[in-house]
């Protein structure tokens, strides 16, 4: 590595900025650039993205033997089969910069090094993905890009990393947009297809510029595993399920192939009742937030295993035309969303807010969907419709009203076929 490396082309790579010389790539044995303007890989993340992440249960506590069990808890739970693929290292997998500014792992968590764990990871049909920041330091105080954006784009391709989470802490001064967009670049640069995810949290309306420079982008701040609840941190503070899907008002029409709306990393499995972790998963799955697990897999019981691999759910979020839900109405503490999915087919959700069971008849007669964002329509009292329930399996049809019971904190989710 060192001896590739003249004087010249260590500066250009400290500068990190768009201006490096193409000649330094070149010479830093990168793959070069497509000839076009720098751009995203857009063949990533055609549907929300699925995986595993460390950071809601172990925080900094990590190290290379967890993230491999975890992988081997993918495989044997039937959660990759189902189509979470990435196992994604949050803060505090870092080391120092070596005399010449390139990362290194913590040598004492992970002493295999990261290349070693991206191949482990390989051959067991997963991908890897990595954390970093666009400021100085990570929010955890660990090393972040500022300045060496492109050799650590360099970096991880290297090693083999399929994934990077950006994060936006110690950006005073900072432009958003021209921080992830210098980014965006710099992977480009180093020619390996990393799914980029931006997580600044919504502070700058990422909606409104990121599509061209991430795959998703974070819409609020971090999760906390509570139905309704703000969890002061004192400078800030985690939202539960409800705070967190009140906050993508208006955001659905920014969505779509490529470019999610991330409601953050799941909670489910983390000390929420069942109900409310069907509720919270069949959210993020209507809403076409990406599903990345945040329990341990290793340890996780029997009944978060099914909700977490519920395929007929995952089904929802992973629909190829990639059409976000929305409200279409709501009666009292009961809301209703809708979401078009491929082939004429819908979900619907029933969503319980409230404290206590709620019976409801819906009649079909009495709605007629009309999406104002894609123009999708259906009057489901005039075409016939098929449905299954997707956590109990009941079936019926549009034929007469249907009438249901909905739990405390929790969904009633249909998927509808034209007969
Ligand atoms: C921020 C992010 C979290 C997590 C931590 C790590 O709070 O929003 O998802 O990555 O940083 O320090």
């Amino acid at each position: 590595m060192k001896a590739l490396l003249s004087p010249l082309m260590l500066g250009a790579l400290f500068a990190a900025t768009t201006l490096i010389a193409p000649e330094a790539r070149a010479q830093a044995s990168v793959k070069p650039a497509a000839a076009t303007a720098p751009a995203k890989f857009t063949e990533l993340a055609k549907t929300p993205q699925m995986g595993w992440n460390t950071w809601n249960t172990f925080a900094c506590d990590i190290n290379e033997q967890l993230i491999r069990e975890s992988a081997d808890a993918l495989v044997s739970s039937g959660m990759r089969e189902a189509g979470y693929v990435y196992v994604n290292i949050d803060d505090c997998w870092h080391g120092k910069r070596d005399e010449n500014g390139f990362i290194q792992p913590d040598p004492q968590r992970f002493p295999s090094g990261m290349k070693a764990l991206a191949d482990y990871v390989h051959a067991r049909g997963l991908k890897l993905g990595i954390y970093s920041d666009a400021g100085a330091h990570t929010c955890a105080g660990k090393p972040g890009s500022r300045g060496y954006e492109y050799q650590d784009a360099l970096t991880y391709a290297r090693w083999g990393i399929d994934y990077l989470k950006y994060d936006w802490c110690d950006t005073d001064g900072l432009n958003a947009r021209g921080a992830y967009t210098t980014m965006r670049d710099a992977l480009r640069a180093a020619g390996r297809p990393i799914l980029f995810a931006l997580c600044e949290w919504g502070d700058n309306k990422p909606w409104e510029w990121a599509a061209d420079v991430g795959h998703s982008w974070r819409t609020t701040g971090d999760i906390y595993p509570c139905w309704d609840c703000d969890f002061n941190r004192g400078t800030w503070s985690s939202w539960g399920v409800l705070p967190i899907l009140d906050k993508q008002a208006g955001l659905r029409k920014f969505s779509g192939p490529g470019r999610w709306n991330d409601m953050d990393m799941m909670e489910v499995g983390k000390g929420m009742t069942e109900d409310e972790d069907k509720a919270h998963f069949s959210i993020w799955a209507m809403m076409n937030s990406p599903l990345i697990a945040g329990n341990d897999i290793r340890k996780m019981s029997a009944t978060t295993r099914k909700i977490l691999t519920n395929r007929a759910i995952i089904a929802l979020n992973q629909d190829e035309r990639g059409i976000q839900a929305w409200r279409f109405m709501n009666d009292g503490q009961l809301d209703m969303y809708a979401k078009p999915l491929a082939n004429g087919e819908w979900a619907l959700m029933f969503l319980n807010r409230a404290d206590k069971a709620r019976s409801y008849r819906f009649d079909w007669d009495e709605h007629e969907l009309k999406d104002e964002f894609t123009h999708n329509q259906v009057h489901f009292g005039k075409v016939r419709h098929s449905f299954t329930e997707l956590w109990s399996g009941a079936t019926g049809d549009t034929a007469r009203p249907y009438a249901m019971n909905v739990p405390a904190h929790g969904v009633v989710v249909l998927h509808l076929r034209p007969r």
